[in-house]
């Protein structure tokens, strides 16, 4: 059974390529993990995982409408006490990724690790390296409980 659960939206992909990174970080350091898009999400899809990591886009200084919509489907699962962690490519300001923090942290009452992931733009080696290890830290405390 999975660990932990990637949810993400993308409008040109590069939102994806940050995931692929993150997942790949967190296999590496032990922990199962899955992938996916918000519409193939359900709230059953976070019952049994210890975190919810999800990344989304900025676009008009707001978060992708997408993922707007999906934070609603998501206040159906329990989430209390759950890690959470964000993550998000941007232009030039990246809102995104604070607003899907603030929301896990003060309305599903989850444990968000701060600060969140911002890529700008098309991830570079660098920032896809970056992208890795961001997975690597959410995986090592998933393995530690949480703490
Ligand atoms: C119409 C439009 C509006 C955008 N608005 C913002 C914005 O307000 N702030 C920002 O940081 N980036 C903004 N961006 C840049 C995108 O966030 C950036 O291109 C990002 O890499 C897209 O990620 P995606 O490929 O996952 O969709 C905007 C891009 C477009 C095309």
């Amino acid at each position: 059974m999975s660990q932990a659960i990637i949810i993400y939206e993308t409008r040109t992909g590069n939102t994806r390529i940050i995931a692929e990174a993150i997942q790949e970080g967190m296999k590496k350091a032990g922990v199962e993990v899955l992938l996916k898009r918000t519409a193939e999400t359900k709230a059953d899809d976070m019952a049994d995982v210890a975190a919810v990591i999800l990344g989304a886009p900025t676009y008009h200084h707001d978060l992708i409408s997408s993922m707007k919509t999906f934070l609603f489907e998501m206040e159906k699962a329990d989430l209390n006490g759950k890690i959470g962690a964000a993550f998000g490519s941007y232009g030039w300001s990246g809102e995104s990724v604070q607003i899907m923090g603030d929301t896990m942290k003060h309305i599903f009452g989850m444990e968000v690790m701060e600060p969140g992931l911002k890529i700008k733009r098309r991830p570079t080696e660098s920032s896809l390296e970056q992208s890795k290890e961001f997975g690597k830290k959410i995986a090592e405390k998933i393995k530690r409980g949480g703490d």
